[in-house]
């Protein structure tokens, strides 16, 4: 029997997945990708769930995507199937946050995947790098188009051209990710920031990210536009009250997510 390729638990209101192809640094293949986004999909429709962490193992978060299963496809197979686009970008489709808890190798696929997390927490043992141009093609879930976005043209460029890899440190300074951990930390300090977010409000957690994606979607008049009328609509929560009126009673706010 084929063991869990995405391991699901929950912690409060917090959804942690982890990826479990250890042996295989969590090498993406079609299986994995599929089952992570069918456990995507069902945090998101889990009401008592307001975060998720995405994780690997201690090794690798993820050493790109499965080179075994790459190397025998064809043009007309990567068209066909859509691949990379059939199963890998679910994520992408989430309004609730997705923190990615980085240890070790995310290569490749690992990296992009990791990018299209909300943020990134790297443990300190952490390296990234787009090295798909060592084996005869270019990032292709995403990289050549995030990693400038996340850390400019002349540092992606490098990354991209040269294949070579940034550990936590230079990713922290470029920008990739918002902080470093020690690694037999990571799943406690990522499952801490999840519990932070998760008891926030979910109405103003899902604004929120969708209004800083805006940002790489829009000009700056209309992403502040998008922002202002959002705001608005967060005056029609049941969770605005509670949250001002517990500031103004010197309490916490008890947060109904409605
Ligand atoms: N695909 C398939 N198998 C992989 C893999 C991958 N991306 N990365 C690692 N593995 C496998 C290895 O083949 C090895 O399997 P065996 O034990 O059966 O030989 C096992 O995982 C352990 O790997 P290593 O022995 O290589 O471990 P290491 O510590 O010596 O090196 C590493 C670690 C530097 C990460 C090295 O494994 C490596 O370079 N991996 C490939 C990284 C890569 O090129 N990623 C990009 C893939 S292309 C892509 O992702 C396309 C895209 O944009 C979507």
């Amino acid at each position: 029997m084929q063991e869990d390729l995405v391991l699901a638990r929950k912690e409060g209101r917090v959804g942690i997945l982890q990826l479990n192809r250890p042996a295989q640094l969590n090498a993406l293949n079609d299986a994995l990708m599929d089952a992570l986004g069918i456990a995507l999909l069902a945090m998101e429709q889990d009401n008592d769930i307001g975060c998720i962490v995405l994780t690997g193992s201690a090794k690798a978060f993820a050493a790109g995507a499965d080179i075994a299963a790459m190397q025998p496809m064809n043009y007309i197979n990567v068209v066909r199937n859509n691949f990379i686009g059939r199963n890998w970008e679910t994520i992408l489709t989430l309004r609730k946050p997705v923190i990615a808890a980085v240890a070790g190798y995310a290569l490749g696929g690992g990296c992009e995947l990791a990018m299209m997390c909300d943020f990134i927490i790297a443990a300190d043992n952490a390296k990234f790098g787009q090295p798909e141009i060592k084996i005869g093609v270019i990032p292709g879930a995403g990289g050549t188009q995030r990693l400038p976005r996340a850390i400019s043209k002349s540092k992606a460029m490098d990354m991209v051209l040269t294949g070579r890899m940034m550990d936590a440190q230079e990713a922290e300074r470029a920008g990739l990710v918002s902080r470093i951990v020690p690694a037999d930390k990571l799943e406690q300090e990522a499952i801490e920031a999840a519990t932070i977010i998760a008891a926030m409000s979910l109405p103003s957690v899902m604004a929120a990210k969708e209004a800083v994606n805006r940002a790489y979607e829009s000009t700056l008049n209309e992403g502040v536009l998008f922002e202002r009328r959002t705001f608005h609509a967060l005056f029609g929560t049941l969770d605005q009250k509670e949250g001002m009126t517990a500031f103004l009673e010197k309490r916490k706010p008890d947060f109904k997510h409605e």
